[in-house]
């Protein structure tokens, strides 16, 4: 079912916030491409640039936001386009889940009426027994357990994973073909964290839909996409097919990450995580050089001249990272 078809192709794009102190430079210049039926993971540490990075995917940041660049949907360019031409795409084809799914909901709804007025933003027309019918039918595929009988329920009788899989729900309800993650699994414990997993990964399956998944957890990640983006100061600084990082990540701060995030299992090890030492860089005063400088313990001098650019590296998946020491000289 998988094809090649692009269906996301994000062009050198920046996100910068007008501050009163200035510009914050939160994206500056994030190129990647995304496949119908691919999944695809972003892992930094808070403040990377992330969430903003895929905020301006359907326009949903801020008014003090700018940007530049290009996010060309199915060849179309979605940045900078008006509230009425982005209708079809926010929400719609381009879903959102989030960590703390509890937020979304207003408390004195139902899921029967929270359903009802989703299907009929596109269709007016439909009655609450054919809304029920297929809010059944979208919950079952998800897995809710007893979903009919639940629709009824509010949203704080749900549990934080339960609330997941009615947000998946709702996206597919509204015809999403992307959906993006933002941690979506931050606020679960392990064995949910697990099941949300595999349902995305069955959805990938049976819809073919193609999804962003962000996580501070390189690890998590790695079980789930087939390639990972690893940014920090709105920067890429290590990409490349998932399979690579487990045992060949190159960059200092993929490096870092990997040994900051805890294995299955790791629990039973004697192995300590690693913390990553610093702070992470302030997006109001950007370093002339490489961000992680600062906290690299394989930094030189030469890392604070300017920003290395992303190499492609040997071997197959696009694999590519920003570092003076590689290609290795
Ligand atoms: N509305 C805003 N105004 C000013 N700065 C912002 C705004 N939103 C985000 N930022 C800044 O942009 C940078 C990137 O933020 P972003 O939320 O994308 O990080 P993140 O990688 O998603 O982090 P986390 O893991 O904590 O969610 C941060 O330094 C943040 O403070
Ligand atoms: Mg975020």
């Amino acid at each position: 079912m998988r094809t090649d078809e692009v269906l996301l192709e994000v062009e050198n794009l920046t996100v910068s916030f007008s501050m009163a102190g200035g510009l914050h430079r939160a994206v500056r210049g994030l190129s990647f491409s995304l496949g119908a039926g691919e999944i695809l993971g972003i892992v930094g540490e808070s403040g990377s640039g992330k969430s903003v990075s895929t905020q301006a995917i359907p326009s949903l940041l801020p008014k003090n936001a700018l940007t530049s660049g290009s996010v060309r949907y199915r060849g179309k360019e979605l940045l900078g386009r008006s509230v009425s031409f982005l209708r079809e795409y926010r929400g719609k084809k381009i879903g959102m889940i989030f960590q703390e799914p509890g937020r979304s909901y207003d408390p004195l709804q139902n899921m029967e009426s929270v359903f009802f007025e989703t299907f009929r933003n596109s269709d007016r027309k439909i009655t609450r027994a054919l809304s029920l019918e297929k809010a059944a039918s979208l919950l079952s595929e998800t897995g809710l357990e007893r979903g009919r009988e639940r629709l009824s329920n509010f949203p704080h009788q749900f549990s934080g994973g339960q609330l997941q899989r009615i947000g998946i729900a709702l996206a597919l309800a509204q015809g999403c073909e992307l959906l993006i993650a933002d941690e979506p699994t931050t606020a679960l414990d392990v064995t949910i964290q697990k099941q949300i997993a595999a349902l995305l990964l069955r959805l990938r399956e049976t819809r073919n839909i193609s999804i962003i998944f962000i996580s501070h957890d390189i690890n998590l990640v790695a079980e789930i996409a087939g390639r990972i983006i690893v940014m920090y100061g709105g920067l890429i600084m290590e990409a490349g097919k998932s399979a690579l990082f487990a045992e060949g990540a190159v960059h200092p701060y993929s490096k870092a990450l990997l040994a900051a995030s805890p294995r299955f299992g790791s629990h039973y090890s004697r192995e300590r995580l690693k913390t990553i030492p610093g702070r992470v860089t302030d997006p109001a005063h950007t370093e002339p050089g490489c961000p992680f400088a600062p906290r690299c313990a394989e930094a030189s001098d030469e890392c604070k001249d300017g920003v290395p650019p992303l190499v492609p590296l040997d071997g197959e998946g696009g694999h590519q990272a920003r570092c003076v020491r590689i290609p290795w000289r």
